[in-house]
């Protein structure tokens, strides 16, 4: 059973794994509430009961195709926490009127856009929004006024931020009422950089946990014209017997979890079989020359 886990002091608890829903409606076989359903009920019988989502997901359908599931199932909404995201405009059939696309994180923007979520996923309250990235336009004191009235109403339970680099995410919760929650980044054997660019380090030290997205680099793991993930199979290959048949995208996730601020991979297939297999890897703790043996068939060079 996957193990929860407090992504801050006083934040939520959340599971170690996290499902994904940015892909919901790419792929026609599986973009239908019955399938959909198979899938939210492995993840219960997992324990992976986050889900993932975001305003612009599916060219702003994906929350609706999502809500409507959970409606299918009295009671289905309440076993699961749910994360959204707002911020991000692009031009699309739905809103002709936008030419440009763009951030908002206006404080009406933030609370129009959150309001809407709560419409669509059919529920009362969010269990975290995320500013979904940095709106170079809007002031931190603007933004934060948007996510502070949303928690004071109760319409969201915690807030936090995605893509932020150390200084937005300091400026940003130095106007909170509550301190922001998580980073949401971008962070997988193919994308070191939270490692690098402080980001990791700043979670650590606020005790928060961040969330890890495309922790397959989209797929880019497992593709044999990427030289590292030749690199990384090879690997994997060599582990697999140790790891107790371990799989490069087990392996991956684990990679992830190893870090000490403790990530949350977000899982994005939708795939059942796939899906259900990712649970193995919160069980691999992986012994540190392995964890460096994987950075360094990633990097294609030994540590300098
Ligand atoms: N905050 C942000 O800005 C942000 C940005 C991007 C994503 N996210 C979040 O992160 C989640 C995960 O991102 P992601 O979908 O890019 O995750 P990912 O795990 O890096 O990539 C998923 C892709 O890899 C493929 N895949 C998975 N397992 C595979 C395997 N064993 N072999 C070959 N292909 C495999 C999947 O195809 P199949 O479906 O066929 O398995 C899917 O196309 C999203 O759903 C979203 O919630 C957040």
């Amino acid at each position: 059973m996957i193990s929860r886990v407090s992504l801050s002091p006083n934040g939520p608890a959340f599971s170690r794994l996290v499902y994904g829903t940015w892909r919901f409606l790419d792929d026609a076989t599986t973009s239908n509430s019955a399938d959909l359903l198979k899938r939210l009920h492995a993840c219960l019988d997992l324990g992976i009961t986050t889900l993932d989502t975001a305003e612009i997901y599916g060219l702003y359908r994906v929350e609706e195709f999502l809500g409507q599931t959970l409606r299918l199932e009295p009671g289905l909404r309440e076993k699961f926490e749910i994360v959204t995201k707002s911020g991000i405009y692009v031009p699309c059939d739905f809103h002709p009127d936008r030419k440009v696309a763009h951030y908002n994180t206006t404080a009406a923007r933030i609370v129009k856009s959150a309001e809407k979520s709560l419409r669509l996923l059919g529920t009362d309250y969010i269990d975290l929004l995320l500013v979904h990235r940095p709106d170079w336009l809007t002031s931190a004191d603007e933004t934060a006024e948007g996510l502070n009235k949303l928690l004071k109403e109760g319409k969201i339970r915690s807030a936090g931020v995605s893509n932020y680099n150390v200084h937005q995410f300091d400026l940003l919760n130095s106007r909170m009422d509550q301190p922001l929650v998580t980073n949401q980044i971008e962070f997988s054997l193919l994308h070191m950089d939270p490692i690098y660019d402080g980001t990791a380090d700043q979670c650590q030290k606020l005790r928060i946990k961040p969330m890890a997205w495309s922790p397959l680099a989209k797929g880019a793991l497992m593709d044999p014209a990427v030289p590292a993930a030749g690199r990384l199979k090879a690997k994997a290959q060599e582990l697999s017997a140790k790891y107790g048949g371990a799989t490069l995208d087990q392996l991956a996730y684990a990679w992830i979890m190893a870090h000490p601020s403790q990530p949350l991979p977000i899982i994005g297939t939708n795939k059942l079989e796939r899906l259900i297999a990712t649970a193995k890897s919160a069980d691999i703790v992986l012994e540190r020359e392995d964890w460096y043996g994987l950075w360094e068939a990633a990097q294609g060079c030994s540590i300098p």
